[in-house]
């Protein structure tokens, strides 16, 4: 997140954030031209990229396990802009752990996924440890399609394949004290390098929501992307969506669950407390310290310049759904 602001292992002053941008870009751009036919988009049913894919195979990893059953959820399967190309998505990430450009897909691909639990406990009263195929055993498969809102200013549109957090919730039991819930990423200092020196940085990565945030139809623990199991540098093997909040809000690879009974700290709101607070609710009359939220970037081939800008919607247009969530 070249936007995101890392204070003193990694000072960028605000001047040098656009070049930077504008250089990995102007890369991207090149990559692009070179593979000749890479920003032309095929259609699936849904309108995602097959043919684009199936032309540059290099792109994405063709190991990647399909999922063969799974419902479109009817609810989500459009929203009022186009799916972004799976190549793109997948080459234009934030994953701290693994640097601090948007180039880390490769170096993720380090992160060891095999025999994965994710402990839930805390305020419960029937705390689980749970590996991947239990989620997909217990908890029916569906895919949405959600827009996603990074506090960068950039955004996408993806079809993401898991289930409701909610059902989570209905298993384990939180107490009448589990206002909050803590989600914490994997972490290895022998694997996740990180950006700058890491000493300073509030390690592992963590995020957090209140319980009826999580209990809310729209919180998503995903599995799966465009049909197929998440790739490394997306958060694999589980990874939370909230599509109203901005989407540092969303931790990946997540190992641990916690229901507690006070807000916790987590890994931005630590390293910059005024810039990325505990709610972070997408909100355009709300502008970030540094610059404004009111519209946002379609992230896409090419150079930053050309990516459709697109007004920015309150709640990133899912206000419907959760706006009651803050009245007062
Ligand atoms: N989770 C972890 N563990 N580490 C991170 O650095 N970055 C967040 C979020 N989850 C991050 C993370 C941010 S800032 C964004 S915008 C999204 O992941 C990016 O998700 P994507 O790379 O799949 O698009």
């Amino acid at each position: 997140m070249s936007n995101i602001h890392i204070p003193k292992t990694w000072e960028i002053s605000e001047r040098e954030v656009t070049p930077e941008a504008a250089f990995i870009n102007r890369r991207r751009f090149l990559t692009t031209l070179a593979g000749a036919g890479l920003s032309i988009a095929g259609a699936s049913v849904l309108g995602y990229p097959t043919e684009s894919e199936a032309k540059t195979p290099p792109q994405i990893d063709p190991n990647l396990m399909k999922f063969e059953s799974f419902e479109r959820n009817p609810a989500f399967i459009k929203v009022d802009r186009p799916i972004t190309d799976r190549a793109v998505a997948a080459k234009y990430n934030n994953f701290y752990e693994f640097g601090g450009s948007k180039s880390i897909w490769e170096a993720a691909q380090a992160l060891p996924t095999e025999d994965w639990k994710v402990e839930v406990t805390g305020l419960v009263r029937n705390p689980r440890t749970y590996d991947i195929d239990d989620f997909k055993k217990k908890f029916p498969l569906e895919e949405r399609v959600y827009r996603f809102r990074c506090v960068e200013a950039w955004a996408m549109v993806v079809p993401w394949l898991g289930f409701p957090m909610k059902h989570i919730i209905d298993d384990v039991e939180p107490t009448s004290e589990a206002r909050f819930v803590r989600f914490i990423s994997y972490y290895n200092r022998k694997i996740n390098k990180g950006p700058g020196r890491r000493t300073s940085h509030p390690w592992p990565y963590t995020e957090g929501l209140r319980t009826d945030e999580m209990a809310n139809d729209l919180a998503f623990f995903a599995v799966g992307i465009y049909g197929h199991e998440l790739p490394k540098q997306h958060g694999a093997p589980i990874r939370q969506v909230i599509p109203w909040k901005y989407g540092f809000k969303g931790a990946k690879s997540i190992v641990k669950i916690e229901f507690l009974n006070y807000q916790p700290k987590t890994f931005w709101n630590t390293l910059i407390p005024h810039e990325y607070g505990f709610e972070s609710n997408v909100e355009p009359d709300v502008p970030h310290p540094r610059w404004s939220q009111a519209s946002e970037r379609m992230i896409g081939n090419g150079p930053a310049f050309t990516w459709k800008r697109r007004k920015t919607l309150l709640y990133n247009g899912y206000a419907e759904q959760v706006a009651h969530l803050y009245d007062g």
